[in-house]
């Protein structure tokens, strides 16, 4: 039997005892008096005891089904309970009791089991009601709890638009523990009666009570007092969903309360007629996709086409002798819902006042912002929107260097100064990690210190990086607040849309951190705390400033922007992307500006298709989200265990651990492992709350070296020309694996075999192998785990570019432009014609973009003089594919005498 740490979550031990508990009784009742029939009920016992803590939080299969099983095994019915717990357990598996309702009984039978084995087709399940739970919180006995179920279910009408089944906790904890563990729950409702401490006493569900927070300052709270905390601890964890209060304190006293994620407050105990109405109501305002919905209803209706768009309505193929294959392909409903049509129902993306602007309000609600724009074009297009609505030319901007081309691009638009930061280097593996706080807080200093922090208008981190680096974003926040009060943030989410949804990455994302942070700023305790800290901080210097965590002014300005693919990691089709914004200046001094931005970058035939998934994409995230995120966690984790654990994949391949993509200094918990195979999981939750940086686990490096391929080869000649397994990041020495909300346990099943059978294959073949076989494959696993090539900082802007007075910050644009005349530029040869031009002192200038895949980030931008750390990476990378390098011709370059013209005139202007 495996031990408890060796589950990463309640949900996984669940499954896996509900399953354990199947296969003992089905041998019991197939060899009754056999030689292991002792053990096996010993089992049974077990897993009955086990699992009885556990079925409290969930309606299905229930607590009275789940006691009656119990008690027909220990009455000695063990063939009646054998069948019984293989129907619940099956159901468990197939999700069957969330689609109909499933007879335990031996006598009934279950018309359609069958049904379950075929999976339902898309339309059958289209029309099927969805289910939830609803979770009662109220410390009532058994003849209570019996009525206070049958006065919920006789309230159902046959045109509900869902089913619930409601689940009954006795505490405060037991209601926390329980919206976190059961991912059916969708509202609760709390009553009167609850307590405040849970009886439950096993770690895999307590632990989930340090994620709400606070519990122990809130022991000593007037027991009237534990209803509204509910309500106001559960929108810490799961916001989005309905909580209601019923209660028989004064209107007056209840008005004055801060109700978290409580939608209505009821008086009368016995109105069940209201709250199920409101529960089914408040359900309805998430599943509700106003602008999908639409798109539905126009193919519907019959029209006739006299706008540009032959395909709408798919006339242009059904009358076709040649496309008729694209017709039977995409089937007719995407083409019933082409059309340039921005009325009946339908909306404008670029002047949105019907059905989009809804859906982009709800998103808002959502992912937790004040407004949300939708894209169509990806996030490659929302950067440029931001950059372009905040960014004025000449305006300073603080950006990480290894950040996704578009800022790069976006910064040559805006006419932006660009200030570089470095992220910290991960030379062993040929990947950078993330900016520490420190080289931040330093540059906007030194800054400070040279007068131009009025100059400074935004600081732009990619949050999580793509291979997982995530930031403490509210401390980032807070300590540049402290420096520069009004500084704008823009954090880069492509990677990053799913987090809000899970409790522990929600905290790490720019929309929750500013709306904490706009809350702490107005409390009397901030105020204290900042006015004592200025008092300590006077005549500090830069020394003391960065070793102390700054407090920001209260009157500091919260303007954070967030950008996110939604189709890398949520459901939306390709290129569907938001832009989430929580700034306090944004109605008085931005808004204008955003729409002539986004005027600028938008299509004016946007693809409704994409904006139609993105509507259901947000759907699906506010009513399922967490659990989606959660299996993602959990599928993650087990494959990061299984690739750890596995001998023979040791000798070959390290998943990457925090340890190794974090530096020590960066991790204040210690924590530098979420699985160890002698102590099983680390709790995250410590290391998400204190650490610089954390790593997305649900983002898995495999270093590969081992194996003497380098990541390139490793992706393309092994995983995908042999095993058809798709990625897309590699480095020298790695490859990056990402799960996302559709990854399934059976398809990280298949790629640890497909990892095992490549470890195999290496055995063999260096088993076979001859002396200098050996000695090649050794030299070059050498190579690739020993002798690596530094990665380059950022070096220096030339001094053409340099703003005036600067040592830092550059005028990209400039330098970008400049480059489109062909008489100041030049070629130069990476293995002789540069090396000579740097050997006589000559500063060779890059010309453009060059952007080597792996890393994906441009190494060099327009204006930037190469170093010698730049050549020798670039030498030593062999990788096919470097972006803006000509391999007939070299690196283009600015001529000396350009360089020459512009700094003349560059000195001479600053000197006026
Ligand atoms: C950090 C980051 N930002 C932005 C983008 C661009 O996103 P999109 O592909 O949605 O345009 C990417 C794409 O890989 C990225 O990695």
């Amino acid at each position: 039997m495996q031990s408890m740490s060796d589950y990463y979550s309640a949900v996984q031990l669940r499954s896996d005892h509900w399953s354990t508990l199947r296969q003992s009784l089905d041998q019991l009742a197939r060899d009754p008096e056999g030689r292991y029939a002792k053990s096996t009920r010993a089992k049974v016992v077990a897993m009955f005891n086990a699992l009885e803590t556990i079925e409290r939080y969930w309606a299905f299969p229930g607590i009275q089904a789940f006691d009656h099983m119990r008690r027909q095994f220990e009455t000695g019915h063990v063939e009646d309970v054998a069948f019984t717990v293989r129907r619940a357990a099956r159901a468990l598996v197939t999700g069957a009791y969330r689609r109909r309702h499933i007879p335990l009984d031996r006598d009934m039978d279950d018309k359609d089991e069958n049904e379950d084995e075929a999976i339902l087709s898309p339309d059958a399940r289209a029309l099927a009601k969805p289910y939830f739970e609803v979770m009662i919180v109220d410390d009532v006995n058994e003849h209570q709890e019996r009525w206070l179920r049958q006065n919920l279910a006789s309230m159902r009408r046959p045109d509900d638009a869902f089913t619930y089944a409601p689940v009954v906790v006795p505490t405060l904890q037991d209601a926390l523990i329980g919206v976190l563990f059961n991912h059916n729950i969708q509202a609760i409702i709390v009553r009167p009666g609850l307590k405040m401490e849970s009886k439950v006493d096993l770690d895999l569900l307590t632990r989930y009570l340090k994620l709400a927070g606070g519990i122990d300052a809130i022991k000593d709270m007037n027991p009237e007092d534990y209803g509204p905390e509910l309500c106001r601890l559960i929108a810490k964890v799961r916001p989005e969903l309905d909580a209601y209060l019923v209660t028989d304190r004064s209107v007056e006293e209840i008005a004055g309360l801060d109700l978290g994620i409580c939608r209505r407050v009821f008086y009368n105990q016995e109105d069940f007629m209201e709250l199920h109405l409101n529960i089914l109501r408040g359900v309805q305002a998430r599943n509700k996709t106003p602008f999908f919905t639409a798109l539905k209803e126009y193919s519907k209706q019959p029209t006739g086409v006299f706008h540009a768009m032959p395909i709408s309505r798919g006339k242009s193929i059904t009358r076709s002798h040649w496309i008729q294959d694209m017709g039977a392909f995409y089937g007719p409903n995407i083409f019933m819902a082409e059309t340039s049509a921005t009325s009946g129902g339908l909306d404008s993306l670029l002047e949105p006042h019907g059905t989009i602007k809804e859906a982009q309000e709800l998103a808002a609600r959502a992912f937790g912002a004040k407004h949300t724009y939708f894209s169509t074009n990806g996030t490659s297009t929302c950067n440029k929107i931001v950059v372009q609505a905040l960014v004025r030319p000449g305006d300073i901007v603080l950006v990480d260097r290894d950040c996704h081309k578009s800022h790069h691009y976006g910064m040559v638009l805006a006419g932006a100064q660009v200030s570089y930061l470095d992220s910290y280097p991960l030379n062993e593996y040929s990947m950078y990690g993330a900016v520490p706080l420190r080289e931040i807080k330093h540059r906007l200093l030194q800054m400070k210190a040279e007068g131009k922090l009025d100059r400074v208008r935004m600081l732009l981190l990619t949050n999580c990086t793509f291979d997982g680096v995530v930031y403490n974003v509210e401390r980032v926040m807070e300590e540049c607040l402290a420096i520069k009060p009004d500084l704008v943030f823009l954090w880069d989410e492509a990677w990053f849309a799913f987090a809000r949804f899970g409790p522990t990455y929600r905290q790490r994302t720019g929309m929750n951190a500013a709306n904490n942070f706009r809350e702490r700023l107005r409390t009397p305790e901030h105020a204290k705390a900042y006015a004592k800290q200025q008092e300590k901080l006077v005549d500090a210097d830069m020394d003391k400033l960065l070793k102390t965590r700054l407090i920001p002014p209260p009157n500091a300005r919260v303007r954070v922007y967030t950008t996110q693919s939604t189709h890398k990691t949520l459901t939306s089709l390709r290129q569907g992307s938001m832009i989430h914004v929580n700034d306090q200046d944004f109605k008085g001094e931005v808004e204008q500006a955003f729409h002539e931005a986004y005027m600028t970058h938008t299509s004016t035939s946007p693809n409704y298709q994409i904006i139609a998934s993105l509507d259901v994409g947000r759907r699906q995230v506010e009513l399922e989200g967490f659990e989606f995120v959660q299996r993602q966690v959990e599928a993650a984790m087990s494959m990061r265990r299984a690739i750890a654990t596995h001998p023979l994949l040791q000798k070959y391949f390290k998943v990457l651990s925090a340890g190794d993509m974090i530096p020590a200094e960066y991790r204040e918990s210690g924590v530098s492992s979420y699985y160890d195979a002698e102590q099983g999981w680390t709790d995250i939750w410590d290391c998400w709350e204190q650490d610089e940086f954390v790593l997305d686990a649900t983002r898995i490096t495999l270093a590969v070296g081992g194996t003497g391929w380098d990541g390139d080869t490793f992706k393309t000649k092994i995983l995908m020309d042999k095993y058809g397994i798709q990625i897309n990041k590699t480095s020298r020495n790695t490859v990056l694996f990402m799960t996302n909300i559709g990854t399934t346990r059976s398809s990280v099943a298949y790629l640890i075999e497909v990892l095992v059978e490549i470890a195999k294959e290496l055995d063999e073949l260096l088993d076979d192998a001859s002396k200098m076989e050996r000695m090649s494959f050794e030299r070059r696993v050498k190579n690739l785990t020993q002798d690596y090539p530094p990665l380059p900082d950022f070096s220096r802007f030339h001094e053409a570019f340099l703003s005036p007075g600067s040592t830092n910050e550059g005028d990209i644009r400039t330098a970008f432009f400049l480059s489109y005349d062909e008489s100041k530029c030049d070629y130069l040869e990476l293995d002789g014609s540069i090396k000579r031009a740097m050997k006589e002192g000559r500063d060779v200038v890059s010309a453009s973009f060059i952007i080597p895949y792996p890393p994906g980030f441009p190494i060099l931008v327009p204006g930037q003089v190469v170093s010698e750390e730049i050549l020798a990476f670039m030498r030593a990378l062999d990788v096919n594919e470097i972006h803006g390098y000509r391999q007939d011709l070299g690196l283009r370059v600015f001529t000396p005498e350009a360089l020459a013209d512009l700094t003349t005139k560059t000195t001479a202007q600053a000197a006026k």
